[in-house]
C-alpha cells in the first residue's frame, strides 16, 4: 500500500509539473484530492489493514496528500499572482500622457457687454430690474405718455400679438412697472437690460430684435445735472477716461426735456474718421427728465419727486467698442466671430 501511495505521489507531481493553466490545475485538484480520487480510494481501503500497520500507512497517506496539496497551493498562488499582475498592467494609467483638452465655451459678446455695463451701474448703487418681452400696450406706450393714435408711435413700428399685447419695442416699460411696484414712495435706481422687437428690415445696422439697457433714477431733487454726471461717469468707465459727452436736444414722449447723448469717437478720439463719419462724435443713447405725466400715471407725485431716464442700444455700444461692422454678426452664431470675444 505504501508503494501505491508513493507511486501516486510521483504520478501526481509529474502531472502537476506539466499543468499550464488555472483550469488544468482545477482538474488536477479534483482528480487527486477529490472524493472520487485515488487517494480517497486508498484511504478507504485502510480499514482492511491491521492495527499496527494503520498509523504508518496513515502517516504516509497524509504526507502524500500534504505534498500534492502543497504543490497545488503554490501553483495556485502563482496563477493568482500572474492574474493580479495582468490586471494591474491593464489598469495602469500613464499620467505622463498629454490630456485631451475639452472644448470650453465662452459667454456671448453681447452678454459680456451687458455685464460690463451692469457692473458700472451696480458700482454706482443701481440694481438690475427685468420685465416681460411680451408686453401690454399700456406699459409699452400708454403709460409712457404715448396714447393710442399718438403719431410718435410711428417711431417704433411694432409686432402686435393682439390689439393690446405686443412684443415690447423698448425697455422703457420696465420703468413704469418698477414705479408701480414702489407705490409712489421712495427712491429708485435701476437699470434693465433686455431684448426689444421692432418691425425693421434687417441690415448692417438694423435688426428686428436687439438689446437695450434702460436706466431710471427717481428721488427728490433729481436734476438734469445728475443725468449728465451719471452718463459722463458711465461712458468714461466703458470707453476710457478721456471720453467726453455732448447732449443734444431731442424728443421722447416720456421725457421732458429730452436729450440725445453723443460720446467722442472711440476710434479717432474725436479727430474724425470713417466710424464717426468725420464728425468726431458717436450717438449712443436717448435720455431725459422723466415726464411729469409718466410719474403721475405710475403713482409718483411729480411735485415731490423727479427723475431721469435713459436708454441705450447694447449692440451699438458693442459695435463701437469693438469695431464690429455688422449687427447681424451677433445673431448668426458664427464661431469665427464669437471666438474673438472669448476673452473680453
Ligand atoms: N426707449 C427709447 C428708444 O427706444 C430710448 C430712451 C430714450 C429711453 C429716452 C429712455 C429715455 O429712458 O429717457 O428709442
Amino acid at each position: 500500500m505504501k508503494e501505491r501511495l508513493e507511486a501516486l505521489k510521483a504520478e501526481a507531481l509529474l502531472e502537476l509539473a506539466q499543468v499550464a493553466s488555472q483550469q488544468q490545475l482545477n482538474e488536477m485538484r479534483i482528480k487527486y484530492l477529490g472524493k472520487k480520487g485515488p487517494l480517497t480510494e486508498v484511504l478507504r481501503g485502510m480499514g482492511a489493514l491491521s492495527a499496527e500497520e494503520r498509523p504508518a500507512i496513515g502517516q504516509v497517506a497524509n504526507d502524500v496528500r500534504g505534498a500534492i496539496e502543497a504543490v497545488i497551493e503554490s501553483k495556485q498562488a502563482e496563477y493568482q499572482q500572474a492574474e493580479t499582475e495582468l490586471r494591474l498592467r491593464a489598469e495602469t494609467i500613464d499620467v505622463t500622457l498629454p490630456g485631451k483638452p475639452g472644448a470650453i465655451g465662452a459667454m456671448h459678446p453681447l452678454g459680456k457687454v451687458i455685464q460690463q455695463i451692469e457692473d458700472i451701474f451696480i458700482g454706482m448703487g443701481y440694481t438690475v430690474a427685468e420685465g416681460p418681452e411680451v408686453e401690454q400696450d399700456y406699459y409699452n406706450f400708454e403709460a409712457l405718455n404715448l396714447p393710442k393714435n399718438h403719431p410718435a408711435r410711428d417711431m417704433q413700428d411694432s409686432f402686435y400679438i393682439t390689439e393690446d399685447i405686443l412684443m415690447r419695442t423698448q425697455t422703457s416699460p420696465v420703468q413704469v412697472r418698477t414705479m408701480e411696484k414702489m407705490k409712489g414712495q421712495g427712491p429708485i435706481r435701476i437699470i434693465c437690460p433686455g431684448r426689444v422687437y421692432r418691425r425693421d428690415d434687417d441690415d448692417a445696422t438694423h435688426s428686428h430684435m436687439f438689446t437695450q439697457i434702460e436706466g431710471l433714477v427717481i428721488d427728490r431733487n433729481i436734476r438734469m445735472s445728475d443725468l449728465k454726471g451719471t452718463l459722463l461717469q458711465f461712458v468714461q468707465e466703458l470707453f476710457g477716461q478721456d471720453t467726453k459727452i455732448r447732449m443734444r436736444p431731442s424728443f421722447f414722449p416720456f421725457t421732458e426735456p429730452s436729450a440725445e447723448v453723443d460720446v467722442t469717437c472711440s476710434m479717432c478720439g474725436g479727430a474724425g474718421c470713417r466710424v464717426c463719419k468725420q464728425t468726431g462724435w458717436l450717438e449712443i443713447l436717448g435720455s431725459g427728465m422723466v415726464h411729469p405725466r409718466v410719474l403721475e400715471m405710475a403713482g409718483y407725485d411729480p411735485e415731490e419727486y423727479s427723475g431721469f431716464a435713459f436708454g441705450l442700444g447694447v449692440e451699438r455700444v458693442a459695435m463701437l467698442k469693438y469695431d464690429i461692422e455688422d449687427i447681424r454678426h451677433f445673431y448668426t452664431n458664427d464661431l469665427r466671430f464669437l471666438k474673438q470675444f472669448a476673452h473680453i
